[in-house]
């Protein structure tokens, strides 16, 4: 179950960019469900790295602020940290002010190679099939990126944190809800949610009984 926590006092509308349609919406959708297959990595790989020398200068600012929102009052702890789909490092910067271990996972070596050397660890992979083992981290933080329920299940500590983040909130291409993102982990899970400038970001927990 989700609580909605009072927006920031900053919380704007994002501007209208991304419907239902959207085509990177309706992968994000498949994915969630379970549904994800090496012509989609392909595919996905091959846009990202084609869009990855011109992404840090078209998505700088503070749009990555949200991140942060959602650690505080998100009450986000832990020691290892992992960030799926991390791009060329915008999020990540943020997630190192909060934690000092923290690997960087993306599917395109562009991005990954478009990314600061300095600011953790880079690994490049396909988040459906993670190269790590059961309960290997504490944290996992997807800022803009496509759910992989399960793996994210796999990989996690019982009692670790999932911190989804959509930079243009509802608008993002890569978007859920926080609900939609609750509905797909395995098991039962209980989280809060919330807005911070144009962003919405969700952090969530299993649920103990
Ligand atoms: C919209 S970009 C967001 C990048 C960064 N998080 C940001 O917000 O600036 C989505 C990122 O997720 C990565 N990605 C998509 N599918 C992935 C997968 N299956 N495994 C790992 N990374 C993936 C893409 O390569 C891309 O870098």
């Amino acid at each position: 179950m989700i609580t909605h926590l009072d927006p920031a006092p900053n919380a704007t509308d994002p501007e209208p960019f991304a419907g239902e349609d959207h085509p990177i919406r309706v992968i994000t959708r498949k994915a969630a469900a379970g549904e994800w297959s090496g012509e989609d990595a392909a595919k996905i790989g091959a846009l990202f790295d084609e869009m990855a020398p011109e992404w840090t200068a078209g998505h700088k600012g503070d749009r990555y602020l949200p991140l942060a929102d959602a650690f505080e009052r998100g009450q986000v702890a832990g020691a290892r940290v992992l960030e799926l789909g991390s791009g060329t490092g915008l999020g990540t910067e943020i997630v190192r002010r909060h934690f000092d271990e923290v690997i960087a996972m993306d599917l395109s070596m562009g991005m990954l190679q478009n990314a600061p050397d300095d600011l953790a660890p880079k690994a490049n992979a396909d988040a459906s099939r993670l190269p790590l083992a059961d309960n290997a981290v504490d944290v996992v933080v997807m800022v803009n990126m496509i759910l992989f329920p399960a793996e994210i299940d796999r990989v996690l500590a019982p009692q670790g944190t999932v911190v989804w983040m959509n930079t243009s909130g509802e608008q993002t291409p890569i978007h859920l809800t926080a609900e939609q993102v609750d509905e797909a982990l395995p098991g039962d899970w209980t989280g809060v949610a919330s807005r911070y400038g144009t962003g919405t970001w969700a952090v969530l927990r299993r649920a103990t009984s």
